[in-house]
């Protein structure tokens, strides 16, 4: 798996396990082609999802992968929303429970090292001399404010990859909300009408990225960390989705939206549709509205995934994890 593009890549999220996934396959598929990794609160508060992106760094390393992206520390709430964590998916730490995996970790030489969120995004856009891709898989708080604060930078965007929304079936934060979506409402909306070159996955798409426990299998004997963290980290988001849902399975969310800025050859089908979000619901705040066909014929339309080829995902994304770290990406 490579960007085939050679494309920069910028993970914003909220790990998270689905997210912590999603950085993990990054480091391994494009080392230094992923530049930064910035924060946002999501799943968990602001400092955890930073102390998180840390220790998959730290986690990194002990597997033999050199490349140190840049960490930032964005938004510690939503625009104007409450902040609504959700640790029991994620666990306490936000990474089911795998405290023993990090014995002795120490935060402190990454916070020295750390800079704002949104800035750092913003710089990082300014200094690349070839496109840059964005992959947010939390809510879009970071996202909103570099397209207020930073517009020149924020036009520089390459792609902005977004996992959120759901156009068909349940939610998963409401009966008609996709947690990222719901999380910041009105900071979805505004990206969503930024102009912004959007590819956006919603929730149909990624639970056909499911994972069971048979699964796991998969990832066992190969010795590497990595894989040590993920068989982990999954057991347990499998059985809270099991404990909630009463179905023994998980998704791979954010690690399919990063798999498809990677090689974006993975996504068979896709839609321009104009997309709003409702943001004064008294039911159905966070709801994600899709203008098509005729409707869709003024305003923004973004690039909505219908299809992707799940089965080529789940092998490349086991096969990154358990074996050997890829070439390091310029
Ligand atoms: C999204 O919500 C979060 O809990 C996951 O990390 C993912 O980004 C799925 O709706
Ligand atoms: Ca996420």
């Amino acid at each position: 798996m490579s960007t085939g593009d050679g494309a920069a890549l910028i993970y914003d999220g909220d790990p998270g396990i689905d997210d912590a996934l999603a950085i993990l396959l990054a480091l391994r598929a494009i080392g230094a082609g992923l530049r930064a990794i910035t924060c946002v609160a999501g799943n968990v508060p602001v400092p955890k999802s930073f102390r998180n992106a840390a220790k998959l760094i730290e986690l990194s390393k002990r597997d033999g992968i050199a490349h140190e992206p840049e960490i930032g520390i964005g938004s510690a709430k939503p625009l104007r929303a409450p902040l609504r964590t959700s640790e029991h998916i994620h666990g306490s730490d936000g990474l089911g429970e795998t405290q023993d995996l990090f014995p002795g970790f120490d935060p402190r030489p990454y916070l020295a090292k750390a800079r704002e969120g949104v800035g750092l995004i913003a710089d990082i856009l300014s200094r690349e001399p070839g496109p840059v891709k964005i992959v947010a898989a939390g809510p879009l708080t970071n996202i909103a404010k570099l397209i207020t604060r930073y517009p020149t930078a924020a036009a520089r965007v390459g792609e902005l990859v977004i996992m959120g929304g759901v156009f068909e079936g349940e939610g998963n934060a409401s009966p008609v909300a996709e947690y990222n979506v719901y999380s910041d409402p009105h900071a979805a909306r505004a990206v969503f009408a930024s102009g912004l070159p959007i590819r956006l996955l919603p929730l149909e798409v990624t639970r056909r990225a499911v994972v069971r426990r048979e699964h796991l299998n998969a990832l066992r004997g190969s010795g590497s960390m990595a894989s040590e963290f993920a068989i982990r980290a999954l057991e347990y988001y499998i059985r809270a989705h099991g404990d909630r849902l009463g179905k023994e399975e998980g998704y791979l969310h954010d690690p399919l939206a990063m798999a498809i800025a990677i090689d974006d050859s993975l996504v068979l089908e896709e839609e321009l549709w104009r997309v709003e979000v409702e943001v004064k619901g008294e039911i159905t705040t966070g709801q994600t509205v899709a203008y098509r066909g005729p409707w869709g014929v003024e305003g923004n339309r973004i690039r909505v995934v219908r299809e992707v080829d799940i089965g080529r995902f789940s092998r490349a994304f086991f096969m990154a994890l358990k074996g050997p770290p890829a070439r390091a990406h310029p």
